[in-house]
């Protein structure tokens, strides 16, 4: 397909009431703009330009890894942001489908659609139309007697008869990009907002012969755009039901799926179960067969296989297959548990890995540590690896257990096999297979309690 996409995204957004631009704020985890940038690009497009003005500095870390960008100077109308795109485009031949960056459900396949229906039709422009209950606020469609389109009216434009016009236009197009820039020239902003309307290239286009037409969408939702912050809850909405019905129709099994948030991105494998108030964000995977939730949050995180995932945050970690975290463990960056590895309950690990097999149970803080394989850490145990200024590394071999309650002082290497006695600071090396105690010795005094007892009162 040879199509190249413009996406509008230089609105300043004023009804979100943000100091953040409006295309920058999320639905699940990814910016409204990254949305319909990944939807152009999976529908194929070759080229892709985003048109930036307000606050641009925010939003072009967000698309200039893969589109190209280009300023609208002045807030014009939607015409002239169009524009803008001009010269990136220029030479340019066939399809180019104009996209809202603040609507960020529009899929590949309906982008798809539109090119290929203006192909087919050999069409000037395609509008993507819907029917809506309620069309306040949206460009209506006005049809000619043999039904054709005619021209767009917007809202402040409408005369009463055509504010009760239910076709709208939801602001998707495909163009011929000759006809589009070349109609382009000719608008003028003569309308009640003083704006330059994209919507006039329709016009223009069905007054100089060309074909005009539309493609209408069943699925509203589909071209809901973002406005407002009640919208915004809309649409993550809409997107959070959308994208669990794909997972369970994949094969994931979900109790209540209105409980579960899942980022456009993540990818889940079969017979994977969710309980409810689990949200998987970013790159997360998670492999099948294990269990994850209830009350989890997962960011930039794999999971193997069979693993058990329960009460956990994990940012940025690595669970591999048959491992098991949580009730309320807290896997930091760099947090890796090997297989068949577990981190319990009050658990946090940080930029450490914990060797096959290997079990971090109960209350312990575990950070720039390497741990081997076949370990037991006991309860209450924390690797001191922070001395104010620097961070310090622990090295725990196979086979180690630590007793409860250890301070582990990093710098510190602690030995295969060696056994710490519970209740140990650590701050010397322990050897392979050696005891390390590190603790006050224990004195008796026989009977001294009863005596005690009797002096008071
Ligand atoms: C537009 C359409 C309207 C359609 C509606 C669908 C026009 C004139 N009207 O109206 O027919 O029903 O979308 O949502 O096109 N933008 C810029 N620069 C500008 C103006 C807008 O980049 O100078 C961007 C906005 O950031 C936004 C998009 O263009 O992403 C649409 O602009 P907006 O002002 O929201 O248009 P609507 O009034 O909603
Ligand atoms: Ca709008």
């Amino acid at each position: 397909m040879e199509a190249s996409a413009i996406i509008l995204a230089a609105g300043e957004g004023t009804r979100m009431k943000s100091k953040k631009p409006k295309v920058a704020h999320e639905v699940l985890g990814k910016p409204l703009v990254r949305w319909v940038v990944d939807a152009a690009h999976e529908a194929g497009m070759q080229d892709v330009v985003c048109v930036l003005g307000h606050a641009r500095e925010q939003v072009i870390p967000l698309v200039e890894a893969d589109t190209q960008v280009v300023f609208q100077e002045q807030r014009l109308g939607t015409g002239d942001a169009v524009n803008a795109a001009r010269e990136a485009l220029a030479g340019k031949q066939g399809s180019v489908v104009v996209l809202s960056g603040d609507s960020p459900l529009i899929t590949p396949a309906t982008l798809e659609s539109l090119v290929r229906v203006r192909e087919a039709e050999d069409a000037a422009v395609v509008v993507l139309t819907m029917v809506l209950d309620e069309p306040f606020g949206y460009g209506r469609i006005v049809r000619a007697a043999d039904g054709t389109v005619e021209r767009i009216v917007e809202q402040k434009d409408c005369t009463a008869e055509e504010a009760a016009i239910t076709e709208c236009n939801s602001g998707f197009y495909c163009f011929d990009v000759e006809a589009l820039f070349w109609a382009l020239s000719q608008v003028s902003n003569d309308n009640s907002q003083g704006e330059y309307y994209l919507t006039d290239v329709l016009e223009i286009c069905r007054n100089a012969g060309r074909k005009v037409i539309s493609f209408s969408t069943d699925d509203p939702a589909e071209c809901g755009g973002v406005n407002s912050r009640i919208q915004l809850a809309a649409a993550t909405k809409a997107a959070q039901r959308r994208i669990n019905a794909r997972h369970m129709a994949e094969g994931v099994t979900m109790t209540d799926p209105e409980q579960v948030w899942i980022g456009p991105d993540v990818r889940i494998e079969r017979d994977v179960e969710i309980l409810p108030m689990t949200m998987l964000m970013g790159s997360t995977t998670v492999g099948e067969d294990s269990v994850i939730g209830p009350n989890t949050r997962l960011t930039d995180t794999t999971v193997g296989r069979g693993c058990t995932v329960d009460e956990t945050v994990a940012v940025e970690a690595a669970i591999d297959d048959g491992a098991t975290c949580g009730p309320r463990a807290y896997l930091r960056p760099g947090a890796h548990l090997c297989e068949g590895a577990k981190a319990g309950t009050h658990v946090e690990i940080k930029k450490s890995t914990v060797g096959a097999g290997s079990k971090v149970p109960h209350l312990s803080y575990i950070g720039d540590a390497t741990i081997g394989t076949g370990v037991n850490i006991g309860a209450g145990t924390i690797t001191c690896n922070y001395d104010g200024a620097n961070k310090h590394k622990t090295f725990i071999g196979d086979d180690v257990f630590v007793g409860s309650d250890t301070m582990l002082v990093a710098p510190v290497t602690v030995g295969d096999r060696a056994l710490i006695g519970a209740g140990s600071v650590i701050t010397k090396d322990v050897s392979e297979g050696a005891l390390g105690l590190g603790r006050a010795r224990q004195t008796e005094l026989p009977g001294w309690a009863d005596e005690h007892r009797k002096t008071q009162h």
